[in-house]
């Protein structure tokens, strides 16, 4: 696993605990220094965002988490329905239903629309993330 964003300059880690217990829970939401963060175990992976949502400040990523909705289209581009990802994890807010891919933290329909990613790492099994600097 490796660090999802670059921590800034002077940007302190916090450690929320072991790998394995994220892996068992799926998330946890925490507040630093006041700051609300989601942490999620999606696989071998670790992500992080500010628990802010982009369209009006819902706690994003206290969210139903779910895989992403598809249509299913026949070469004749006809619908076939609705079908879950197998792929796909999104996350829903809570306050009005702005879903965001786990791994990106975009929005499915537009991208610009995104969960601000928190630097995360994994240091001996140890979860570990950068708040504050410059
Ligand atoms: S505040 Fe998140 S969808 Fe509106």
């Amino acid at each position: 696993m490796s660090a999802q964003t670059t921590a800034r300059p002077g940007a302190r880690e916090v450690s929320l605990g072991s790998i394995g217990d994220l892996r068992a829970r799926g998330r946890a939401v925490v507040e630093i220094d006041g700051v609300g963060i989601g942490v999620f175990a999606i696989g071998d992976e670790v992500r992080a965002y500010l628990n802010i949502c982009p369209h009006m400040g819902g706690p994003a990523c206290q969210g139903k988490i779910m895989p992403r909705t598809l249509e299913v289209v026949s070469d004749t581009k006809q619908s076939l329905g609705l079908a879950f990802s197998k792929d796909d994890l999104h996350i829903v807010c809570p306050w009005h239903g702005y879903e965001f891919d786990m791994r990106t933290g975009a929005h499915p329909a537009n991208p610009r629309i995104r969960l601000r990613p928190v630097p995360v790492r994994v240091v001996a099994g140890e979860v570990r993330v950068s708040v504050g600097g410059t």
